[in-house]
């Protein structure tokens, strides 16, 4: 089951130097990137002791960014999705936390309100998903249907928000990062990518807004900074990350003049003493394929590094090597993988040593049981010194 090989690395690595964050020290640089993988128990979507060995699995990471979880029923827009906005959550994500802890890891919470990437049947009495604007996006929600299985429906158009109801919007996100802190996580992630609530926000092609969240990029980010403050007033700043995902297309997203919109937010988050600034790689495939990036792509990166002044994470199509070489040529401070820690659970340990990288599979991401979930192998149950990874089902 094994594909790629990297080389091994060596004590000058960067990406094995120890890195403060925050009040954190992490003891290299390679993240967990959020990962939405649909198991949480139901009815309630409630982590379960099945998720709790999926991240313990993977506490080697230098930290652990959870996948996105609703900080709200609205906030909802994925079947099976976890929350963190009822008691039998917080429990639950307490079974992850300890276990994280027990094995020595971190790890963060990605705070999740999608807007209008959702369903009537994800929704509270079946009522519109919200967003700045009336817009539907192209393109399906992926609902539970009457028989308990996914199903792919065409989005429907969203209410837009009136401006009453914004700060009830902020107070989900606060009820999310109290609960997060009694789950027992280290930190919150706001997740303003990928096209959810606070990204529609951002770009221009879904915010049509004429009122203060809506026009100028000042107004456009206005929500963002608002949920900003106020998570960052209960977990303290030095605890809080935020997510952003510049030129990306992901969920139906445009912007008229990214260049102006995310410089602006790069440099207006200076202010808030933040843990980091997570981007996804807009140059992605690019540097998954090896080939010259979009000149745009370039360029956006550049202006992050240049207006953002602390501490940047940076996420999209990684490997050993191009990892180490980002670090080294100074573009971020962490890196975070995604799909390689789905496969390889050690992931640090197999970049250090060289070994070979299990491949993930993509029929497995969303849904299900331990299958594609919990049964990579680490190292040593490759090589039959541990048993193999249980695929028993009574977990969940
Ligand atoms: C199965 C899957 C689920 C994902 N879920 C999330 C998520 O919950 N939150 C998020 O911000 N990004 C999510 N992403 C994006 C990843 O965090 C990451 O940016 C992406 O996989 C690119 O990194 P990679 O090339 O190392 O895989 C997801 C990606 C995949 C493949």
């Amino acid at each position: 089951m094994t594909t790629s090989t990297t080389t091994p690395a060596v004590q000058t690595d960067k990406l094995f130097q120890p890195f403060r964050l925050g009040r954190y020290e992490l003891p290299h640089r390679m993240v967990m990137a959020p990962l939405t993988r649909s198991r949480a128990r139901q009815p309630g979507n409630v982590p379960s002791p099945l998720n709790a060995c999926y991240y313990v699995q993977r506490a080697s990471a230098g930290l652990i960014i959870s996948e996105a979880t609703q900080v709200s029923l609205q906030g909802q827009g994925y079947a099976w999705t976890p929350g963190i906005h009822s008691l039998e959550q917080i429990e639950g994500w307490r079974l992850v936390t300890d276990a994280v802890h027990k094995a020595g890891g971190l790890i963060f919470l990605q705070l999740w309100h999608v807007g209008r990437i959702s369903h009537p049947s994800l929704q509270p009495d079946n009522m519109l998903p919200v967003a700045p604007s009336a817009i539907k996006p192209a393109g399906n929600a992926f609902i539970e249907n009457e028989r308990g299985e996914g199903e792919l429906v065409p989005f429907v158009t969203p209410r837009s928000l009136q401006i009453e109801e914004i700060p009830y919007v902020v107070r989900q996100y606060v009820c999310g990062s109290k609960n997060a802190l009694e789950a027992g996580f280290d930190g919150v992630e706001i997740h303003s990518a990928n096209g959810y609530l606070l990204d529609q926000f951002i770009n221009s092609s879904t915010n049509h807004r004429t009122d203060s969240y809506g026009g100028s990029v000042e107004n456009r980010a206005r929500l963002l900074m608002e949920v900003t403050a106020a998570v960052s007033e209960v977990w303290g700043p030095d605890r809080v990350g935020v997510r952003l995902s510049p030129l990306g297309k992901f969920n139906d997203m445009g912007d008229d003049n990214p260049e102006e919109t995310f410089g602006y937010i790069a440099e207006k988050l200076n202010a808030y003493g933040l843990a980091y600034l997570h981007i996804v790689n807009p140059t992605l495939v690019a540097l998954e394929k090896g080939t010259e990036p979009e000149p745009s792509g370039r360029r956006m990166l550049d202006l992050i590094r240049q207006k953002y002044t602390n501490t940047l994470m940076i996420a999209g199509g990684f490997n050993h090597e191009t990892a180490e070489q980002w670090l080294r040529q100074g573009k971020a401070d962490l890196i975070a993988f995604g799909r390689k820690f789905i496969a390889n659970p050690d992931l640090p340990e197999r970049f250090r040593k060289g070994a070979a990288l299990n491949p993930d599979d993509p029929s497995t991401y969303y849904g299900g049981g331990p299958k594609g979930y919990t049964d990579y192998p680490n190292l040593a149950q490759e090589s039959g010194e541990e048993p193999k990874p249980s695929v028993d089902d009574r977990w969940r």
